[in-house]
This record gives C-alpha cells, sequence and structure tokens, in this order.
C-alpha cells in the first residue's frame, strides 16, 4: 500500500544519505569532525540544538568520528545541560544506551567570549578531545547578536583547524537590526571568513513544507501556469503564536515581530513563492532568483501596516494569558514594541504587479499556525450566482484557495466548489482537495528543521542558508517601515492575549483583495 512503498522509499533514501555522511566522514585525511555550540547554557541549546544533534546521532547520520563541545560563560557541567535539554530531546525507553554514548562524545568549556586566553584553552581541549589537530570544524552561534563580533573574531584568530580541515560557521538570526547594523556584521564577518565558510540560518527555510514550495510550483504544470497575476488574485503568509513572549521579553523588545519573524521567516517564504523558476536545484540558482524577486519589491506604504501589542486577558483562567506584553519581566513598562504587525507587499515585476502579498504575524494570539494562502480570482460569468447565493451572502462563488500549511499539522490543500452530494439541481459546496501530510504519509518521519539544517552544513550544502545579498534585500524592504514604527508615526493597537487578530489588519488585507474564507 502507498503508506509502505513511502515509508521504504524515505528509508531508501535516509540510507543514502547516512552513507554520504560516512563518506565524508571518512574520506580524506581529516575524518573528524568537532561541533562547537556557543551559547550552550542558553534557551537555543537547550530547545533546539542539543535535541538536533541528539536525534541526528541516534539515527546514524553524524559522522562516526565526532565530538560536541559546548562553551558559556556560565560554571556548567556537560550533566546540568543535558538535564535541562533532556526534556526537549524526547528519549524513547529503547534508546537509553544510544543516549548514553551520545552523552559521552559531549563536552562542556566555560570561558569568556571576549578573551583571547579563552579561546585559546578552548582550542587546545578541542584538540585533546578529538586528537587531530585538523579536525573540521563547525561553530554555532547560539548568542545574543551583541556578541557575535568578537566571538566570530577570535574563533577565526585562535581556533581554526589545521588544514586539510574545514570551517563552518553557523550564524543565528537576528543578522543585525536594520541594513546598517546588518552591512557592519557582515563586513565584520567577511573580514575573518569567506563566504562559503558561512552559514546564515533561517530555520523555516528547514520546515518540510517550505522546502516543498518549490517543487509544488515548479513540478506541477497545473500549478505553474497559473503562478501569476492573470490567476492569483491575493498571497497571504501567515504566522501565528498563541504564547507571548515567556521571559524573552528583554530579547523580543530590541527587535518586535517585523525583525523577530516577517523580515526573516516570513521574506524566505515569500522569496520562494514568488521567485521565478530557477536554473536547476543548485543553491546558488535558487538564491539567484530568491534575490531577484526580493529587489523587486517595492518600499512599504505606511498605510499598508498595522501593529499591535498584546493586553493580558483579565477575563482568562489561564494566569499566562492575563500576562500582557508590558508585564514580561525583561520589558520597559512604557515599551511600544509590535508583537503583532501586518505588512502588504507589492512586487513590481510582470507576473505579479498588482498582487498584494500580504505578512502577518502575531505573538499571543488564539492558535500556533504557519500557512500560505494562494487565492484565485473570481470565476467570471453569472452561471452559478443563483445557486450561490443560496450559501453567500455576497451572491458570489467562493474563490478557489490553495492553502500551504507549514505548521502544524502539515498540510495542502485547495478549496474548491463542489455540487452538494445528493442535491438536485446545482447547489453548491465548498470543500477541499486535501492532503494532509499525517493522513496520507502515515509512518513517514518529518525531520525537526533544526535536524535538517545542522545536516546540510556537516553536507556543505547552503541551499537552506541565507545569502548575504538576499539579507541585504530584506533589510531593504523593512528598513523604512521600522522607522516609521520607532517615529511612533503608525498606531499602535491594543489585542487581547488569545485574540483572533487585529481586526484593522483584516480590513486592510479586504481592501487590497484579500476575502477572508
Ligand atoms: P539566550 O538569551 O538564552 O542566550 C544564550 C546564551 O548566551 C546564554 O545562555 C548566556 O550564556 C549568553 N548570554 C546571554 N545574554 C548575554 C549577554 N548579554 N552577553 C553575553 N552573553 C550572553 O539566547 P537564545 O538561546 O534564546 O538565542 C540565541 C540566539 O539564537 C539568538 O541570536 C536568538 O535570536 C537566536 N534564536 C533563538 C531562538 C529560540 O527559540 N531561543 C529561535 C531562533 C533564533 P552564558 O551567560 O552562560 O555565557
Ligand atoms: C524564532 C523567533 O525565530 O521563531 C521566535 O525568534 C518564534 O520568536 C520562533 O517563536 C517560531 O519558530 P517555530 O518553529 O516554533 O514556528
Amino acid at each position: 500500500n502507498l503508506t509502505t512503498q513511502v515509508v521504504q522509499a524515505a528509508d531508501c533514501i535516509f540510507e543514502r544519505l547516512r552513507s554520504e555522511i560516512s563518506r565524508i566522514g571518512s574520506g580524506g585525511r581529516s575524518n573528524s569532525h568537532i561541533f562547537f555550540i556557543f551559547g550552550a547554557s542558553g534557551d537555543l541549546a537547550k530547545k533546539k540544538i542539543y535535541p538536533a544533534l541528539w536525534w541526528l546521532y541516534r539515527d546514524g547520520f553524524l559522522p562516526e568520528h565526532i565530538r560536541i563541545i559546548g562553551y558559556a560563560r556560565s560554571q556548567l557541567t556537560i550533566e546540568k545541560i543535558f538535564e535541562n535539554a533532556k526534556k526537549f530531546m524526547k528519549v524513547q525507553e529503547d534508546e537509553h544506551e544510544i543516549f548514553e554514548k551520545f552523552v559521552s562524545i559531549n563536552s562542556y568549556i566555560n570561558g569568556s567570549y571576549d578573551n583571547k586566553e579563552d579561546f585559546e584553552k578552548l582550542n587546545n581541549e578541542a584538540n585533546k578531545l578529538s586528537k587531530q589537530e585538523s579536525a573540521h570544524r563547525l561553530f554555532y552561534l547560539a548568542l545574543p547578536p551583541s556578541v557575535y563580533e568578537s566571538v566570530t573574531e577570535l574563533i577565526s584568530l585562535h581556533c581554526r583547524p589545521k588544514s586539510p580541515g574545514w570551517l563552518r560557521l553557523i550564524v543565528e538570526k537576528p543578522f543585525g537590526k536594520d541594513l546598517e547594523s546588518s552591512n557592519k556584521l557582515s563586513t565584520h564577518l567577511s573580514k575573518f571568513f569567506t563566504e562559503e565558510e558561512i552559514y546564515r540560518i533561517d530555520h523555516y527555510l528547514g520546515k518540510e513544507m517550505v522546502q516543498n514550495i518549490i517543487v509544488l510550483r515548479f513540478a506541477n504544470q497545473i500549478l505553474s501556469r497559473v503562478w501569476n497575476r492573470d490567476s492569483i488574485a491575493a498571497v497571504i503568509i501567515i504566522f501565528k503564536e498563541d504564547i507571548g513572549t515567556q521571559g524573552r521579553g528583554g530579547y523580543f523588545d530590541e527587535f518586535g515581530i517585523i525583525r523577530d519573524v516577517i523580515q526573516n521567516h516570513l521574506m524566505q517564504i515569500l522569496s520562494i513563492v514568488a521567485m521565478e523558476k530557477p536554473n536547476s536545484t543548485k543553491g546558488e540558482d535558487i538564491r539567484d532568483e530568491k534575490v531577484k524577486v526580493l529587489r523587486s519589491v517595492l518600499p512599504i506604504k505606511p498605510e499598508d501596516v498595522v501593529i499591535g501589542q498584546y493586553v493580558g486577558d483579565k477575563d482568562s483562567k489561564d494566569p499566562e494569558r492575563q500576562q500582557g506584553y508590558l508585564d514580561d519581566k525583561g520589558v520597559p513598562k512604557d515599551s511600544t514594541t509590535p508583537t503583532y504587525a501586518q505588512v502588504i507587499l507589492s512586487i513590481n515585476n510582470e507576473r505579479w504587479a498588482g498582487v498584494p502579498f500580504i505578512l502577518r504575524a502575531g505573538k499571543a494570539l488564539n492558535e500556533k499556525k504557519a500557512e500560505i494562502r494562494i487565492q484565485f480570482r473570481d470565476s467570471p460569468g453569472g452561471m452559478f450566482e443563483e445557486d450561490a447565493s443560496q450559501q453567500d451572502s455576497n451572491h458570489k462563488l467562493a474563490r478557489d484557495e490553495l492553502v500551504i500549511r507549514v505548521q502544524p499539522n502539515e498540510a495542502i490543500y485547495l478549496k474548491v466548489n463542489t455540487k452538494r452530494p445528493g442535491d438536485m439541481g446545482f447547489s453548491i459546496e465548498e470543500t477541499e482537495l486535501d492532503l494532509t501530510y499525517g493522513q496520507r504519509y502515515e509512518g513517514v518521519k518529518l525531520p525537526d528543521a533544526y535536524e535538517r539544517l545542522i545536516l546540510d552544513v556537516f553536507m556543505g550544502s547552503k541551499i537552506n542558508f541565507v545569502r548575504s545579498d538576499e539579507l541585504q534585500e530584506a533589510w531593504r524592504i523593512v528598513d523604512p517601515i521600522l522607522a516609521e514604527i520607532e517615529k511612533k508615526n503608525i498606531p499602535m493597537i491594543r489585542y487581547k492575549f488569545g485574540s483572533f487578530g487585529i481586526r484593522e489588519a483584516f480590513d486592510a488585507a479586504a481592501k487590497h483583495g484579500y476575502i477572508f474564507r
């Protein structure tokens, strides 16, 4: 049956990947690897990086000779780190033995982020642990951006592997705060690393459905032919979370939702949804097209922006929902940082002129969800209008809409009109052609985004990483609007924790032709 076939096909792909990894691991004279986690004491390391490394190790995707070294200032032990990370690692009953082996390849070293002696010490320890000075080295910066510059400089000066070992540096978002600071960081990195060595991570590029957009668009004529302004009325890319800043307020307040989610995750999705067909599946061809379409995005007009900040819901029984953004410990009481934003973009090219691209993101809403909705133009002609009027107060047929649900419950579904089953005549009902992954591909494991992307770094694949010119364009697009927000020229709308969204944002989307269904 289909599920068995899919599971077998997935197993076969995993087998090929494992052998590729072991080829990398055993090829050449330098066959050891060291993975460094800077900021090993922190939130990202605990929730994402240690778990992803564990799953890769468990499933046989890490090279045979590997050491993982956590580094941060805190006085900790590797046992303490695992104690904190364990609940995110989901170790099963029958995995304890292999988990102990994983623990044994890990160590923790504490030191500062700006002292050369500490980096020399780290380098010596790493050499001792891997027993090879030319082991390939991967450095993951799970750190606040404030220390990126000193850490990267010291890594380059004191922790480079001896030849023929290579170095790969994984830099987390945010890459700067605006175009200027992002360029400054890029200039700094380029003094110490080649572009080849830098991997700018945007974990949304590691999500199954984001990766699927390219296949869906370009491997299906039925879609590629209608993927343009002639057929598409509007595109909306939505990010919703049902949690607030949860103690990350100190970080968040400096950035806000546009820098935290829209400038990177949603803009990356937009570039893949809107780009022209790349010449090949090679990383550079894809990234060339992504940057090309971003260059065609016009500056956002202030009237096309809606921003909001959540307040506590005093009627909620959930103590978290009673807290507003300003109640977060790290947030100043008079903060005007947006936790919700909608921006409407126009792409000035032949394919998209006149089609609104609506990017909407919010924290502390009613649900956790990320999805892309491609809304097609109204069906012309009045053939069904009389029938449709029985269901739809607008006396119109509902529009077709393609929905790509990134999370939760990955799915692709096409909303269409159908004849109401069993009814006489042509009464119309909206329904879905539904590809819900959990049902269709039951039993197929979809790797976590960090798992995929870390594996990509081992393999040296840059398809799913952000190139510096993409980054510049993304900042160019949002920069003017960030300045307007800072000058308080855009009204801040308060919304209750747990709300569906902000009315003004829905109205603005409707004004641009997106019909809520
Ligand atoms: P944390 O605030 O947990 O910081 C990580 C570590 O950095 C801390 O454990 C601490 O280690 C050190 N640190 C914290 N503040 C400072 C400071 N002011 N100066 C020097 N060192 C400091 O951050 P996260 O783990 O949440 O995030 C790390 C990076 O990943 C950030 O760039 C973030 O934007 C990005 N990111 C995080 C996500 C998440 O879910 N957490 C998601 C996506 C991206 P010590 O004191 O022991 O040295
Ligand atoms: C991060 C943001 O990049 O993405 C967070 O900094 C946000 O604020 C997170 O919560 C969402 O990621 P995911 O994978 O849970 O949708």
